[in-house]
C-alpha cells in the first residue's frame, strides 16, 4: 500500500514525523512536497496528492495544512477522492469504516504530535465496514459531475 503523503508551509513542521510513524507501520511514502516551510498555496499540494490517488486504487493520501480545512475542500474537488478532516482516533476510525475516506487530512495547528499518532494509527488499523454504509458512500460519489 502506497501514502502520497504533502502539506503547506503551515503543515510541513509535521509532515516528516507523519512520513516516519506511514514508514513504522509498513507504508511505501511518496512525499509530494513541499520541500521547504516556504510559503506555497495548499490546493497545489492537495490536487497532486488527489491525483494520485485517485488513479492508484491500491492507494490512499495525508494532507497537512494549518487546519485541514482547505486541503480537504481541495482534495473533495477531484473525481474519486473522498477525503476526510480528522481531529482524533474516532473521527479517524470514522472516516475509514463508515466513509471509506481515501484521504486523511489534519491541521499542524490543531492537533499536537500525540494525536496525529493515534489519528495514523486509528486510519492504519480500520477497514471500510461496507454493508449499509456502501450505499451511502456508493450516493456520494453519484454526486460527482
Ligand atoms: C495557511 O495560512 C492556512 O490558511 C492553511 O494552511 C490552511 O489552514 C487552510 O485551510
Amino acid at each position: 500500500m502506497i501514502c502520497y503523503i504533502a502539506s503547506d508551509h503551515a503543515g510541513f513542521e509535521v509532515k516528516d514525523f507523519a512520513k516516519e510513524i506511514l514508514l513504522k507501520k509498513g507504508y511505501i511514502v511518496e512525499d509530494l512536497g513541499p520541500k521547504s516551510a516556504e510559503r506555497v498555496d495548499y490546493p497545489d499540494f492537495a490536487e497532486k496528492v488527489a491525483m494520485k490517488v485517485a488513479q492508484n486504487q491500491n492507494s490512499f493520501g495525508v494532507l497537512i495544512c494549518g487546519t485541514g480545512i482547505g486541503m480537504s475542500i481541495a482534495a473533495n474537488k477531484v473525481k474519486g477522492i473522498r477525503a476526510a478532516l480528522c481531529h482524533d482516533a474516532y473521527t479517524a476510525a470514522m472516516a475509514r469504516a463508515h466513509n471509506d475516506a481515501n484521504i486523511l487530512c489534519f491541521g499542524e495547528r490543531v492537533v499536537g504530535k500525540g494525536v496525529i499518532e493515534s489519528i495514523i494509527d486509528a486510519w492504519s488499523k480500520t477497514e471500510f465496514e461496507g454493508g449499509r454504509h456502501a450505499g451511502r458512500v456508493e450516493k456520494i460519489m453519484n454526486l460527482e459531475q
